[in-house]
């Protein structure tokens, strides 16, 4: 039995390797745009929306029509001041759209801006609807990933820090703050509620497809975090993944985590290398996707699987990346 078996294993990963030739395509965005940090996909056209730099959110529409207008979440927002800045200083006269999800039965796009809190925009896109910018009593300060729960409709996103915006992402990392936070936003009754607190850079969400874990990612702290949604606040919790640096987080249709994370260089323990890596609701390991013959040193917020293939987001580039393999 054992010899066979062997023999299976052989051949079969011979006939992988030869197979398995990996290609990378770049979609790029308009002229001046950059900075895509999160994608929310329809179901079953291809189409997508990110949110960038100089605070839009744009929609991919196809090879042909590729990226329109589609939205933004501030409300003064002027194209003539504001489209084409770049990503180093977010303005909050312009906004910075980053999490966002759609809920596919009613089209609704959840979004998440880094000054504007957490809203909503219809099919017709335009101005965000702010639907919340504070949860018991205290006000989101970077507002940063939101999952939208498909089967009941419910919301679940996160602020970063309840203490330092997007403009101070460094003295935030320096400070170790751990004052992020895991929200929901219950679509029957239309309240916020916190529900896990002393986050160190909640930068990514998801959860299971029962909706009794939620799986967060501490940027700050280099930590994945699984927290059960059942019983009472604070709700039992624990560190499954310690990759560096992780952000967004997307589930998979067979019910594992795409995490957009980091690896310390080997020949430079400074530098670190962008994968992405795809784990189970335990947060074990199960493939890694090592992006820097594409991206260098840069890092990458999101890695999303749509149909056979992976979607690249960065804060640090001006396309979106396909990784087919
Ligand atoms: C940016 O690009 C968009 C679409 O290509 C265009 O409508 C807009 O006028 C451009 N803005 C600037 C400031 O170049
Ligand atoms: C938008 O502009 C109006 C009028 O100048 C001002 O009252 C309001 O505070 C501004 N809102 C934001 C969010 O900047
Ligand atoms: C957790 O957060 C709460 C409120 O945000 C704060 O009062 C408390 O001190 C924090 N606990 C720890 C251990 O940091
Ligand atoms: C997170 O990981 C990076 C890279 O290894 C390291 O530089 C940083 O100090 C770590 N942060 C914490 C809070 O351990
Ligand atoms: C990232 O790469 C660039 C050039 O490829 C290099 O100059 C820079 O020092 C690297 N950053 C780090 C943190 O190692
Ligand atoms: C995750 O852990 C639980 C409890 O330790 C175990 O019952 C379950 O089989 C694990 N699931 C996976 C996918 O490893």
């Amino acid at each position: 039995m054992a010899p066979i078996f062997f023999t299976f294993i052989f051949h079969f990963c011979f006939l992988s390797t030869l197979v398995s030739a990996i290609s990378f395509n770049q979609i790029q965005l308009p002229g001046n745009a950059t900075g895509p940090e999160a994608l929310a996909f329809e179901l079953g056209t291809s189409r997508f929306y990110t949110g960038i730099a100089d605070g839009r959110i744009l929609k991919y529409r196809g090879p042909i029509t590729r990226f329109v207008d589609f939205g933004f979440a501030a409300p003064n927002r002027s194209k003539s001041v504001c489209d084409g800045t770049s990503t180093s200083n977010p303005n909050p006269v312009c906004g910075r759209p980053l999490g966002m999800a759609l809920h596919h039965l009613t089209r609704r796009l959840y979004v998440c801006d880094a000054f504007f809190g957490f809203g909503v925009l219809g099919p017709e896109g335009g101005l965000v609807t702010q639907l919340s910018t504070a949860a018991e009593g205290e006000p989101y300060r970077f507002c940063n990933a939101v999952h939208v729960h498909q089967p009941t409709g419910n919301v679940y996103f996160t602020d970063a820090s309840a203490v330092y915006g997007i403009r101070e992402l460094e003295t935030a990392i320096s400070v170790q703050d751990s004052t992020g936070r895991l929200l929901k936003y219950d679509i029957k009754n239309k309240q916020v509620t916190v529900l896990f607190r002393n986050l160190s850079g909640a930068a990514g969400v998801a959860v299971d497809k029962e909706e009794k874990f939620a799986l967060v990612s501490e940027f700050i702290a280099n930590r994945t975090r699984k927290i059960w949604l059942q019983g009472h606040r604070p709700y039992r919790s624990e560190i499954v993944n310690s990759m560096p640096t992780p952000d967004n987080i997307k589930r998979t249709i067979l019910n594992n985590f795409w995490l957009a994370a980091a690896r310390v260089d080997r020949r430079m323990q400074s530098n670190l290398l962008p994968v992405g890596v795809r784990i189970n609701g335990n947060g074990s390991v199960l493939e890694t996707v090592n992006l820097e013959p594409w991206y260098g040193n840069k890092s990458v917020s999101e890695v999303q699987e749509y149909g056979s293939k992976l979607y690249i987001a960065s804060r640090l580039v001006a396309f979106i990346g396909v990784y087919n393999h």
